[in-house]
Protein backbone atom coordinates (compact mmCIF):
# COMPACT_ATOMS: atom_id res chain seq x y z
CA UNK A 1 0.00 0.00 0.00
CA UNK A 2 0.67 3.67 -0.49
CA UNK A 3 -0.56 4.68 2.74
CA UNK A 4 -1.32 8.17 1.86
CA UNK A 5 -2.54 9.03 -2.18
CA UNK A 6 -2.05 11.86 -3.62
CA UNK A 7 -5.64 13.12 -3.63
CA UNK A 8 -5.37 14.58 -7.31
CA UNK A 9 -3.57 12.06 -8.58
CA UNK A 10 -6.84 11.45 -10.67
CA UNK A 11 -8.78 14.37 -11.02
CA UNK A 12 -10.61 14.99 -14.19
CA UNK A 13 -10.40 11.42 -14.39
CA UNK A 14 -13.78 9.45 -15.21
CA UNK A 15 -13.28 5.89 -13.92
CA UNK A 16 -15.88 2.78 -14.44
CA UNK A 17 -15.61 -0.21 -11.90
CA UNK A 18 -17.19 -3.27 -12.23
CA UNK A 19 -17.89 -5.41 -8.55
CA UNK A 20 -19.89 -8.54 -7.38
CA UNK A 21 -21.07 -11.48 -9.26
CA UNK A 22 -23.87 -11.79 -11.93
CA UNK A 23 -27.01 -13.94 -11.23
CA UNK A 24 -28.23 -15.54 -14.22
CA UNK A 25 -31.67 -16.48 -13.54
CA UNK A 26 -33.71 -20.26 -13.67
CA UNK A 27 -37.14 -18.85 -13.15
CA UNK A 28 -38.37 -16.07 -10.09
CA UNK A 29 -36.65 -17.74 -7.54
CA UNK A 30 -34.09 -19.19 -8.71
CA UNK A 31 -30.05 -18.52 -10.33
CA UNK A 32 -27.08 -19.53 -11.21
CA UNK A 33 -24.46 -17.63 -9.06
CA UNK A 34 -20.60 -17.39 -7.85
CA UNK A 35 -19.38 -16.51 -4.96
CA UNK A 36 -17.73 -12.73 -5.36
CA UNK A 37 -18.22 -10.54 -2.49
CA UNK A 38 -17.40 -7.47 -4.02
CA UNK A 39 -15.21 -6.44 -1.67
CA UNK A 40 -12.22 -6.13 -3.98
CA UNK A 41 -14.16 -3.76 -6.74
CA UNK A 42 -15.86 -1.71 -4.07
CA UNK A 43 -12.50 -1.35 -1.99
CA UNK A 44 -11.01 -0.42 -6.12
CA UNK A 45 -14.20 2.60 -6.08
CA UNK A 46 -12.92 4.05 -3.11
CA UNK A 47 -9.96 3.78 -3.77
CA UNK A 48 -10.11 5.91 -7.16
CA UNK A 49 -12.63 8.19 -5.19
CA UNK A 50 -9.74 9.04 -2.75
CA UNK A 51 -7.67 9.76 -5.87
CA UNK A 52 -9.94 12.50 -6.76
CA UNK A 53 -11.31 10.65 -10.05
CA UNK A 54 -15.38 10.45 -11.18
CA UNK A 55 -16.29 6.97 -9.84
CA UNK A 56 -19.03 4.99 -11.62
CA UNK A 57 -19.32 1.11 -9.63
CA UNK A 58 -21.17 -0.91 -11.92
CA UNK A 59 -22.82 -3.66 -9.03
CA UNK A 60 -23.76 -7.39 -9.35
CA UNK A 61 -25.24 -8.55 -6.89
CA UNK A 62 -23.26 -7.05 -4.21
CA UNK A 63 -24.12 -6.54 -0.12
CA UNK A 64 -22.04 -4.24 0.42
CA UNK A 65 -22.85 -0.31 1.13
CA UNK A 66 -22.72 2.43 -1.11
CA UNK A 67 -19.02 3.78 -1.52
CA UNK A 68 -19.42 7.81 -0.23
CA UNK A 69 -19.04 9.88 -3.52
CA UNK A 70 -19.25 6.88 -6.05
CA UNK A 71 -22.06 6.62 -8.74
CA UNK A 72 -23.63 3.55 -7.97
CA UNK A 73 -25.42 1.37 -11.38
CA UNK A 74 -26.75 -1.49 -9.95
CA UNK A 75 -27.28 -4.76 -12.40
CA UNK A 76 -28.14 -8.78 -12.13
CA UNK A 77 -27.59 -10.64 -14.75
CA UNK A 78 -23.96 -10.98 -17.08
CA UNK A 79 -26.34 -9.18 -20.22
CA UNK A 80 -27.32 -6.25 -18.17
CA UNK A 81 -23.75 -5.57 -16.53
CA UNK A 82 -22.61 -5.08 -20.38
CA UNK A 83 -24.84 -3.06 -20.66
CA UNK A 84 -24.14 -0.84 -17.78
CA UNK A 85 -20.39 -1.24 -18.94
CA UNK A 86 -20.51 -0.15 -22.40
CA UNK A 87 -22.69 2.81 -21.32
CA UNK A 88 -20.54 3.99 -18.60
CA UNK A 89 -17.10 2.98 -20.48
CA UNK A 90 -18.21 5.56 -23.42
CA UNK A 91 -16.60 8.27 -21.92
CA UNK A 92 -13.93 6.65 -19.32
CA UNK A 93 -10.22 7.02 -19.42
CA UNK A 94 -10.08 3.48 -17.25
CA UNK A 95 -12.37 0.74 -17.02
CA UNK A 96 -11.75 -2.44 -14.13
CA UNK A 97 -13.13 -4.97 -14.70
CA UNK A 98 -13.31 -6.51 -11.25
CA UNK A 99 -16.92 -8.06 -11.28
CA UNK A 100 -17.13 -12.32 -11.76
CA UNK A 101 -19.42 -12.36 -14.58
CA UNK A 102 -21.29 -15.63 -15.50
CA UNK A 103 -19.66 -17.41 -18.54
CA UNK A 104 -23.16 -19.19 -19.40
CA UNK A 105 -26.71 -18.20 -19.24
CA UNK A 106 -29.82 -20.59 -18.85
CA UNK A 107 -31.18 -21.27 -22.36
CA UNK A 108 -34.47 -20.68 -21.07
CA UNK A 109 -36.04 -18.40 -18.30
CA UNK A 110 -39.08 -20.08 -17.03
CA UNK A 111 -41.53 -17.42 -16.29
CA UNK A 112 -43.46 -19.84 -13.44
CA UNK A 113 -41.68 -21.40 -10.45
CA UNK A 114 -40.30 -24.47 -11.51
CA UNK A 115 -41.96 -27.49 -10.01
CA UNK A 116 -41.31 -31.11 -9.86
CA UNK A 117 -43.62 -33.85 -10.30
CA UNK A 118 -43.93 -37.10 -8.79
CA UNK A 119 -42.07 -40.28 -10.88
CA UNK A 120 -40.41 -37.43 -13.12
CA UNK A 121 -36.61 -36.81 -13.56
CA UNK A 122 -35.91 -33.38 -13.92
CA UNK A 123 -35.05 -31.61 -17.24
CA UNK A 124 -31.53 -30.79 -17.59
CA UNK A 125 -30.80 -27.39 -18.00
CA UNK A 126 -29.66 -26.63 -21.11
CA UNK A 127 -26.55 -23.35 -21.62
CA UNK A 128 -25.65 -20.97 -23.13
CA UNK A 129 -22.65 -18.63 -23.67
CA UNK A 130 -22.80 -14.78 -22.14
CA UNK A 131 -20.82 -11.83 -24.19
CA UNK A 132 -17.43 -11.70 -23.05
CA UNK A 133 -17.52 -8.13 -21.88
CA UNK A 134 -13.52 -7.51 -21.09
CA UNK A 135 -12.85 -8.63 -24.48
CA UNK A 136 -15.54 -5.80 -26.07
CA UNK A 137 -14.24 -3.34 -24.16
CA UNK A 138 -10.60 -4.21 -24.89
CA UNK A 139 -11.23 -4.08 -28.54
CA UNK A 140 -12.89 -0.11 -27.77
CA UNK A 141 -9.88 0.84 -25.98
CA UNK A 142 -7.66 2.20 -28.57
CA UNK A 143 -10.27 4.11 -30.24
CA UNK A 144 -11.54 5.32 -26.98
CA UNK A 145 -8.19 6.33 -25.53
CA UNK A 146 -8.63 4.38 -22.15
CA UNK A 147 -7.01 1.70 -19.91
CA UNK A 148 -8.54 -1.30 -19.86
CA UNK A 149 -7.91 -3.71 -17.06
CA UNK A 150 -9.20 -7.09 -16.03
CA UNK A 151 -8.72 -9.26 -13.38
CA UNK A 152 -8.66 -13.45 -13.39
CA UNK A 153 -8.43 -16.57 -10.71
CA UNK A 154 -6.57 -19.26 -11.82
CA UNK A 155 -5.61 -22.68 -10.57
CA UNK A 156 -2.69 -24.71 -11.95
CA UNK A 157 -0.27 -23.26 -13.87
CA UNK A 158 -1.17 -19.83 -12.74
CA UNK A 159 0.99 -17.31 -14.60
CA UNK A 160 0.56 -18.86 -18.56
CA UNK A 161 -2.76 -18.91 -17.89
CA UNK A 162 -2.71 -15.19 -17.18
CA UNK A 163 -0.68 -14.37 -20.08
CA UNK A 164 -2.53 -16.41 -22.61
CA UNK A 165 -5.71 -14.82 -21.23
CA UNK A 166 -4.25 -11.02 -21.57
CA UNK A 167 -3.57 -11.43 -25.12
CA UNK A 168 -6.57 -13.65 -25.58
CA UNK A 169 -8.93 -10.39 -24.23
CA UNK A 170 -6.73 -7.59 -25.51
CA UNK A 171 -6.40 -5.63 -22.06
CA UNK A 172 -3.64 -3.51 -21.14
CA UNK A 173 -3.36 -5.08 -17.52
CA UNK A 174 -4.60 -8.49 -16.12
CA UNK A 175 -4.41 -9.09 -12.02
CA UNK A 176 -4.29 -12.67 -11.74
CA UNK A 177 -5.09 -14.17 -8.48
CA UNK A 178 -4.06 -18.17 -7.50
CA UNK A 179 -7.30 -19.47 -5.93
CA UNK A 180 -8.24 -22.48 -4.21
CA UNK A 181 -11.10 -23.17 -1.43
CA UNK A 182 -9.77 -20.75 1.30
CA UNK A 183 -8.28 -18.00 -0.74
CA UNK A 184 -10.09 -14.94 -2.38
CA UNK A 185 -13.79 -15.48 -2.34
CA UNK A 186 -15.23 -13.59 0.40
CA UNK A 187 -11.70 -12.97 2.32
CA UNK A 188 -10.31 -9.50 3.53
CA UNK A 189 -6.75 -10.25 1.95
CA UNK A 190 -5.56 -11.27 -1.53
CA UNK A 191 -2.15 -12.06 -3.03
CA UNK A 192 -1.84 -11.39 -7.01
CA UNK A 193 0.40 -10.75 -9.86
CA UNK A 194 -0.49 -8.11 -12.14
CA UNK A 195 0.66 -8.73 -15.89
CA UNK A 196 1.01 -5.85 -18.18
CA UNK A 197 0.77 -6.35 -22.04
CA UNK A 198 3.91 -4.98 -22.36
CA UNK A 199 5.57 -7.86 -20.76
CA UNK A 200 5.79 -6.08 -17.38
CA UNK A 201 4.84 -8.11 -14.00
CA UNK A 202 4.09 -6.53 -10.73
CA UNK A 203 3.76 -8.87 -8.04
CA UNK A 204 1.50 -8.11 -5.16
CA UNK A 205 2.19 -9.07 -1.42
CA UNK A 206 -0.53 -11.43 0.32
CA UNK A 207 -2.43 -8.68 1.64
CA UNK A 208 -5.46 -6.47 1.99
CA UNK A 209 -7.86 -6.02 -0.87
CA UNK A 210 -7.23 -2.34 -0.42
CA UNK A 211 -3.45 -2.53 -1.13
CA UNK A 212 -3.92 -4.54 -3.82
CA UNK A 213 -6.60 -1.53 -5.44
CA UNK A 214 -3.55 1.36 -4.66
CA UNK A 215 -1.04 -0.83 -6.30
CA UNK A 216 -3.61 -1.26 -9.63
CA UNK A 217 -4.69 2.54 -9.63
CA UNK A 218 -0.78 3.33 -9.22
CA UNK A 219 -0.19 1.45 -12.39
CA UNK A 220 -2.92 2.17 -14.27
CA UNK A 221 -1.79 5.94 -14.02
CA UNK A 222 1.43 5.37 -15.27
CA UNK A 223 -0.37 4.48 -18.21
CA UNK A 224 -2.52 7.17 -18.42
CA UNK A 225 0.03 9.52 -17.91
CA UNK A 226 1.79 7.88 -20.52
CA UNK A 227 -0.50 8.38 -23.30
CA UNK A 228 -2.04 11.67 -22.58
CA UNK A 229 0.90 14.01 -21.29
N1 LIG B 1 -15.18 -11.39 -18.11
C1 LIG B 1 -16.09 -10.65 -18.85
N2 LIG B 1 -17.13 -11.26 -19.48
C2 LIG B 1 -17.28 -12.59 -19.41
C3 LIG B 1 -16.36 -13.37 -18.67
C4 LIG B 1 -15.32 -12.73 -18.02
O1 LIG B 1 -15.93 -9.43 -18.92
N3 LIG B 1 -18.30 -13.18 -20.03
C5 LIG B 1 -14.06 -10.70 -17.45
C6 LIG B 1 -14.03 -10.81 -15.95
O2 LIG B 1 -14.73 -9.73 -15.33
C7 LIG B 1 -12.53 -10.72 -15.65
C8 LIG B 1 -11.89 -11.33 -16.89
O3 LIG B 1 -12.88 -11.29 -17.91
O4 LIG B 1 -12.10 -9.40 -15.56
C9 LIG B 1 -11.40 -12.72 -16.74
O5 LIG B 1 -12.46 -13.56 -16.33
P1 LIG B 1 -12.26 -15.12 -16.42
O6 LIG B 1 -13.50 -15.80 -15.95
O7 LIG B 1 -10.99 -15.45 -15.74
O8 LIG B 1 -12.06 -15.29 -18.01
P2 LIG B 1 -12.75 -16.23 -19.05
O9 LIG B 1 -12.41 -15.69 -20.40
O10 LIG B 1 -14.19 -16.42 -18.75
O11 LIG B 1 -11.95 -17.59 -18.91
P3 LIG B 1 -12.29 -18.94 -18.10
O12 LIG B 1 -12.73 -19.91 -19.14
O13 LIG B 1 -10.97 -19.29 -17.47
O14 LIG B 1 -13.36 -18.66 -17.08
CA1 LIG C 1 -15.04 -17.18 -16.75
Amino acid sequence: GRGGAAPDELAGRHVVVSAGGTREPLDPVRFLGNRSSGKQGYALARAAVARGAKVTLVSANSALPDPAGADVVRVGTAVQLREAMLKAAADADAVVMAAAVADFRPAVYASGKIKKRDGQEPEPIVLVRNPDILAELSADRARLGQVVVGFAAETDDVLANGRAKLARKGCDLLVVNEVGERKTFGTEENEAVVLGADGSETPIPYGPKEALAETVWDLISRVLDQSTN
